[in-house]
This record gives C-alpha cells, sequence and structure tokens, in this order.
C-alpha cells in the first residue's frame, strides 16, 4: 500500500531587501513547495515571487482586515497553514526579514504543525535589526535590548541606558489592529514620558527605515527625544536608542575575577 501523503511546514525569509538578501535555500523551497503563504513588504519581492512560481501562491495580508485585531489575523493565518499542512502538502511560508523575528505567526503555525505529528522547520534570514546594525553601525554585543514597542509602554520593563535599546513596531505605538496609530503625537508623548526615567529629554535617538531596495536610501532621522512626537515615524521604522551612559563598574564582581586571572 503507497504511503499516505505527508504533509510538512518550511517558513522561511525573504530578508528585508529581497535583492541580496533572499537565499538559494530559500528560493529552493519556494519553488519546491505544493503551496506557497507568503507575506512580503515591498513590490520587488511580490514580483520574485511571481517569477518564482504563478500557481497556488496566497498572500497572507488576505487575513487582515481594518480594526480587526491581529491577533485574530495571526491564528486565521496559522489555522490556513496548518490545514494545508493536514491534508499532506508540503507548505512554505515566506515571510519578509527574518520569519522568525517580531512575527507571530510562523510559532502558531509550527505549534500546529507538531501537534498534527508533521514536521516543521524555521530557516534563519536577515531581519530589520541585522540591517540597523550594518547602517547604524551598531554592536549589539555592546549590550543591547529590544522590545515591541506597545508592549514596552504596556508593561514594568526597565531600560539600561548604558546599552543599546531597539523599539519595534514604533509606528503601530498603541494600536493592536492592523493600521497606524491612531493618535500617535499623545502615544508617542506617553512612550517619551516613559522613556525618560532612564534618558534626558536632549538625548538623540534615530527613526529608522532599512532600505528595501538597492536604490534607495535607508533612512535615519536622528532627533532629540522630547522631539519624537513630531517626528516622522513611518509604519515599518524602528527605533533606536544608544546608551546615554558609561557602563558601571560592579566592584564585587571585577575584583573578583581579576584576583582569579
Ligand atoms: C511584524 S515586525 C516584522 C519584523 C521582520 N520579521 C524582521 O525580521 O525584521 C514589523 C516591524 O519590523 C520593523 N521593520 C520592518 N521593516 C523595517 C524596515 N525596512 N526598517 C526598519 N524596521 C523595519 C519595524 O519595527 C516594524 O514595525
Amino acid at each position: 500500500m503507497p504511503d499516505a501523503p505527508t504533509g510538512r511546514l518550511i517558513i522561511v525569509g525573504t530578508g528585508i531587501r529581497t535583492t541580496g538578501q533572499l537565499t538559494v535555500e530559500a528560493i529552493a523551497w519556494m519553488k519546491a513547495a505544493d503551496v506557497l503563504f507568503h507575506v512580503v513588504a515591498d513590490p520587488v519581492a511580490l514580483e520574485v515571487i511571481s517569477l518564482l512560481r504563478t500557481d497556488h501562491t496566497i498572500d497572507l495580508r488576505e487575513y487582515y482586515a481594518e480594526g480587526k485585531l491581529r491577533r485574530e489575523s495571526y491564528e486565521d493565518m496559522a489555522d490556513a497553514i496548518a490545514a494545508k499542512v493536514a491534508e499532506g502538502y508540503v507548505v512554505c511560508v515566506a515571510l519578509y526579514g527574518h520569519p522568525g523575528v517580531f512575527a507571530r505567526v510562523p510559532y502558531l503555525a509550527i505549534d500546529r504543525v507538531r501537534a498534527q505529528g508533521n514536521p516543521a522547520q524555521m530557516l534563519p534570514a536577515v531581519s530589520a535589526e541585522d540591517c540597523l546594525y550594518a547602517e547604524l553601525l551598531v554592536d549589539p554585543g555592546m549590550g543591547c535590548a529590544q522590545y515591541e514597542a506597545t508592549n514596552f509602554l504596556q508593561h514594568n520593563h526597565v531600560a539600561d541606558p548604558t546599552i543599546h535599546l531597539l523599539l519595534w513596531q514604533i509606528g503601530m505605538l498603541g494600536d493592536w489592529t492592523h493600521r497606524q496609530s491612531r493618535d500617535p503625537e499623545r502615544n508617542m508623548a506617553l512612550l517619551v514620558e516613559k522613556l525618560s526615567r532612564w534618558y534626558p529629554l536632549d538625548h538623540r535617538v534615530t527613526v529608522y527605515q532599512a532600505s528595501v531596495h538597492l536604490d534607495t536610501p535607508p533612512r535615519a532621522d536622528e532627533v532629540a527625544l522630547s522631539e519624537l512626537p513630531r517626528a516622522w515615524v513611518g509604519a515599518s521604522c524602528t527605533l533606536h536608542i544608544p546608551p546615554a551612559r558609561q557602563f558601571v563598574r560592579d566592584d564585587e564582581f571585577a575584583d573578583r575575577i581579576e584576583r582569579v586571572n
């Protein structure tokens, strides 16, 4: 008796700038899969997908709707992906950036598919964070914390002003639906008030938008923290806050490790 068809899920990233960041391995899976789901952020990536294949491609953005909670859209997307795997198809999901960085759907889909007893795997890719390190010359090894911006505002997180801080989804601050923040100036003023616990108001921060096309330079608008509510912040921007103070020596452990060595 022939084996029953076995579904399989492969999640790949297309990078932030498709040209140059889409890997050969990701292309191979995008072509070979029975079904390709995708969420990509720019026309070049969409064109690449249409060149790779013309059949069985599904744009997951159709699950978003104005005013619908993003959380609900993500559940619907994961259900659709898992259903195809359960039918026995090899399914590829291609998401812009790194598929596992600040993305909910891949984790939900992998959980569902593994619960079916089918294999699911994620491949690494270039995220907005990687572009930021290169384009703003930030070395995360000097210490770098990162949060989703609304999550940072809503919870009791503590910023460390001696290391870099990245705040993701700054353009959607205070809004869990699929649209830009409805009152960006007010929400940004709240963020500035919270950040002023650790940073002086004249501290320079950067609203960063990575280059998506070869011929479009990255955008890096440096403003004083106090100016943030009036600054331009696009939907795909990330906020970089550089350190405001030097590291503080931990006398106890520094002395002990120096004595040992
Ligand atoms: C849902 S997350 C997806 C991140 C993506 N998976 C990645 O690997 O970068 C969307 C957030 O990523 C960041 N982002 C996406 N594209 C960006 C770009 N071109 N420049 C800077 N940040 C970007 C922004 O913080 C944006 O709100």
